[in-house]
């Protein structure tokens, strides 16, 4: 592996999960690999849970962490070629870049979409920007179409918590929110728990639907509580309109999940940060069927399974 910014092939998310849960039993396993090598990590974009994750992974692997907000603390970028820089960008991203590769071994970066130009998010420009100009491998620490670290720790603690032979029935739903969020989380969890063979539902309201690039195969339901009734596992997860690009359709009905539409062995899981009782009721939240703390926590040694990875193929 020498970039991670996506779902790749089943098997290579099946060796990283097994990776993943082996560095859970054991953090420390490779404690020397990553001597001497350092890691960039570059937000555009605030964050608590893959800013602490990563580090931690890094430094379980031996490896130096940096952060850098490049947003607040570095020079306003330019991404756009051949543009005169007469307005208010300091640095164009192929110096910055280049800068980056040439002081850390791996690069890892943040970076949100506009949600106003769909088709520069969805090409995901400013993470290939980076990999182009940076000649270093690079990690997403969740781009504008997808969060793949996220999706791994997810599909770990999936793996971790479903003790049948069966595939479990995995339903991602929309919730509540005031804002426009990306579509990046969900886009990735279907696309990882599609490229893992799991059965997935997904239920959200009539204007909501995601992507078919990364929905392909997926049963969309629009009644929630049908779609919820039996499920194994309920991802819940806000965004917004995807066709009508960024906009946020008026929805019919209450869309805040109740634990009494679940089955009582049902999984609630949530990315965090999450707005209690707006998207996740107290009571699931709170409950025994929560799996967002298992979730947090799971994100470290997922990132720990992509830096092993990464470093093991440049030695
Ligand atoms: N889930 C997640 O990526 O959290 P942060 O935005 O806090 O990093």
């Amino acid at each position: 592996m020498h970039n991670f910014i996506k779902f790749e092939t089943q098997s290579t998310a099946e060796k990283l999960i097994e990776t993943a849960l082996q560095f859970k039993e054991n953090p420390f396993l490779q404690k020397e690999l990553g001597k001497d090598l350092r890691i960039g990590l570059i937000f555009l974009n605030p964050s608590l849970r893959t800013r602490a994750s990563t580090q931690i992974a890094a430094k379980n692997l031996g490896m130096e962490a940096i952060v850098f907000n490049i947003d607040k603390e570095g020079w306003a970028l330019e991404f756009e070629e051949g543009v005169i820089m007469n307005e208010n960008k300091a640095e164009h991203i192929k110096e910055a870049a280049a800068v980056l590769g040439g002081y850390f071994d791996v690069l890892a970066i943040r970076a949100f979409p506009t949600l106003i130009d769909k088709k520069q998010d969805m090409a995901d420009k400013v993470i290939h920007q980076f990999i182009k100009y940076s000649h270093k491998p690079v990690v997403s620490l969740e781009s504008s179409s997808r969060h793949p670290l996220q999706s791994l720790a997810d599909m770990m603690s999936i793996e971790e918590t479903w003790k049948q032979d069966k595939k479990p029935k995995v339903v991602l739903s929309w919730a509540p929110h005031v804002k426009a969020l990306p579509h990046a989380v969900p886009n990735s969890f279907a696309e990882w728990a599609l490229g893992l063979e799991h059965e997935l539902v997904i239920t959200q309201p009539k204007g909501y639907e995601l992507g078919e690039q990364f929905t392909k195969g997926a049963e969309i339901e629009y009644d929630q509580e049908k779609a919820v009734a039996d499920a194994d596992f309920v991802y819940i997860k806000n965004w917004s309109s995807y066709h009508d690009y960024g906009k946020l359709p008026e929805v019919e009905g209450n869309w805040l999940l109740q634990d009494h539409q679940l089955k009582e062995s049902a999984k609630i899981m949530h990315c965090l940060p999450v707005r209690r009782n707006l998207e996740l009721a107290d009571e699931l939240l709170d409950g025994s069927k929560s799996l967002v703390q298992l979730q947090a926590n799971n994100r470290i040694y997922a990132a720990q399974a992509v830096l092993f990875e990464i470093i093991s193929n440049m030695k």
